[in-house]
C-alpha cells in the first residue's frame, strides 16, 4: 500500500476539503465584497469526472475525510452526483467519509437525495439568530432558509450535526449562549470560531477580534463547562454543558493555533491544490486533469502532485507575524 501522507514536520494528512463552487446565495461581510467577486472562469471549474479522479488518487493515498465546501457547494446543480460518486471511493482504511459545510439553504429540498447519495457528516454556518442582523451580516434576508435548512438537517439524522458561528464583537457577540442554546434544541454542536484575518475588506483587527477566552466567559455565565478530551487533529477544542450530552467547540485558530496538528489540505473549485488555508503557492492540477492521458499516468502524476504540494507545507500560520500577508484568494474560494 502508500506510504502515509507526511509533511516535513511529521504531520500525516488525513482530510482534503474540496470546494466546489466560489459562488454563494449570500454576501457575508467576512467573506465577500457586497457585489461579490469576479468569479472563476466556467471552463476551469472540475468537473464531475475530475473531482472523482482526485478523489480517487486522494482516498488512495490515505485521505479519509472529504469535505465538500465552496463558496455553497449546494449551489452546484450537479451536487447530489459529486457525493454520490466520492461516498463510493474507498481506501486502504476502508470507505472515505464524506461531509459538507453549507450555509444550509438548499437543504429542505436536496437532503434526501444527498443522504440517499451516501453524505456521512454536516456543518451549517449560522451566527446570529436575530433576522435584522442577519440580512445585515449577509446582505440577504434569508435567516428563515437557513433555520429552515438547519431543521431538515435536524430531522434528517446525520449526526454529529454541527453548525458554526464566527464570534464577531458588532454582530452576535451578545447572543453566544443563545445560539448554542439553538443548537442544544437541534440535538446539535455549536461551534464559535475566532475570525481569522482572511475578510474580502481587509478589515480585520485582532484588537475587535473576540477570542476564545470572551467565548468561554459568555458560555460560562449560562453552564458548567467540562473539557472533552481527545482532540486528535480537529480544529475545535470541545466542553460539555452541564456535563452532558450536549457539547460546545470552539476553533480558536488565532490565540490557540492547531497548525501542530494539521491533517488538512484543500482543493479550490479550479483544480488547484493548497496546503494551508493561508498559503501562497498554489499547485495546479487541470493541465494533469486535461493532458488526455492514460488513467494510470495520470493517478500517478496527481499523487507526486499530492505529495509534493504537502511536502512543502510550512509549520504553521503567521498571523503574528509583521510580514503577513492576507492569501490573495478569497475564502469564498479558498473553502473555510
Ligand atoms: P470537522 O471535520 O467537522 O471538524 O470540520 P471542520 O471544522 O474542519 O470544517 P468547517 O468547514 O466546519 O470549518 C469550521 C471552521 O474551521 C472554519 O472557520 C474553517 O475556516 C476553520 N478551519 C477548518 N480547517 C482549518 C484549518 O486547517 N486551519 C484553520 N486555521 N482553520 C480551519
Ligand atoms: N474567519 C473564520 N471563519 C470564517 N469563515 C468564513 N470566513 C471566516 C473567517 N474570516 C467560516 C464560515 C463557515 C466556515 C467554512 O468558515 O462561517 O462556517
Ligand atoms: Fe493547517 Fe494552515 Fe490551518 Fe494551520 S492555518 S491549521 S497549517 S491549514
Amino acid at each position: 500500500t502508500a506510504p502515509p501522507l507526511l509533511d516535513t514536520h511529521g504531520r500525516v494528512h488525513r482530510d482534503l476539503r474540496i470546494s466546489l463552487t466560489d459562488r454563494c446565495s449570500l454576501r457575508c461581510t467576512y467573506c465577500m465584497p457586497e457585489q461579490g467577486n469576479e468569479w472563476l472562469a466556467r471552463t476551469s471549474i472540475l468537473t464531475l469526472d475530475e473531482i472523482e479522479r482526485v478523489g480517487r488518487v486522494a482516498v488512495a493515498a490515505g485521505i479519509t475525510t472529504l469535505r465538500l465546501t465552496g463558496g455553497e457547494p449546494l449551489l452546484r446543480a450537479d451536487i447530489v452526483e459529486v457525493v454520490g460518486r466520492l461516498a463510493r471511493l474507498r481506501g486502504p482504511a476502508g470507505p472515505v467519509q464524506v461531509a459538507m459545510t453549507t450555509n444550509g439553504i438548499r437543504l429542505p429540498e436536496l437532503l434526501p437525495g444527498l443522504v440517499e447519495a451516501g453524505l456521512h457528516r454536516l456543518n451549517i454556518s449560522i451566527d446570529t439568530l436575530d433576522r435584522e442582523r442577519f440580512r445585515e451580516l449577509t446582505r440577504r434576508d434569508r435567516l428563515d432558509d437557513v433555520l429552515a435548512g438547519i431543521a431538515a438537517a435536524s430531522a434528517s439524522g446525520l449526526r454529529p450535526l454541527k453548525l458554526n458561528a464566527v464570534a464577531m464583537r458588532d454582530v452576535n457577540a451578545d447572543e453566544l449562549a443563545d445560539l448554542a442554546a439553538f443548537a442544544v434544541s437541534h440535538d446539535a454542536q455549536l461551534r464559535f470560531i475566532e475570525q481569522m484575518p482572511l475578510d474580502a475588506g481587509h478589515t480585520w483587527s485582532r484588537e475587535r477580534m473576540v477570542t476564545r477566552e470572551e467565548i468561554l466567559d459568555a458560555l460560562s455565565a449560562r453552564w458548567d463547562l467540562t473539557p472533552v478530551p481527545g482532540r486528535g487533529g480537529a480544529p475545535a477544542e470541545t466542553w460539555l454543558l452541564d456535563g452532558g450530552p450536549h457539547s460546545v467547540g470552539v476553533i480558536a485558530s488565532v490565540t490557540a493555533p492547531f497548525c501542530g496538528a494539521c491533517d488538512r489540505l484543500r482543493l479550490t473549485a479550479d483544480g488547484q491544490l493548497r496546503n494551508c488555508l493561508f498559503s501562497t503557492t498554489e499547485f495546479d492540477l487541470l493541465p494533469i486533469l486535461r493532458a488526455g492521458q492514460r488513467p494510470d499516468d495520470e493517478s500517478e502524476r496527481l499523487d507526486a502532485m499530492l505529495r509534493g504540494c504537502i511536502l512543502r507545507k510550512l509549520p504553521g500560520h503567521a498571523i503574528d507575524d509583521p510580514s503577513f500577508l492576507q492569501p490573495a484568494r478569497g475564502m469564498n474560494a479558498i473553502g473555510g
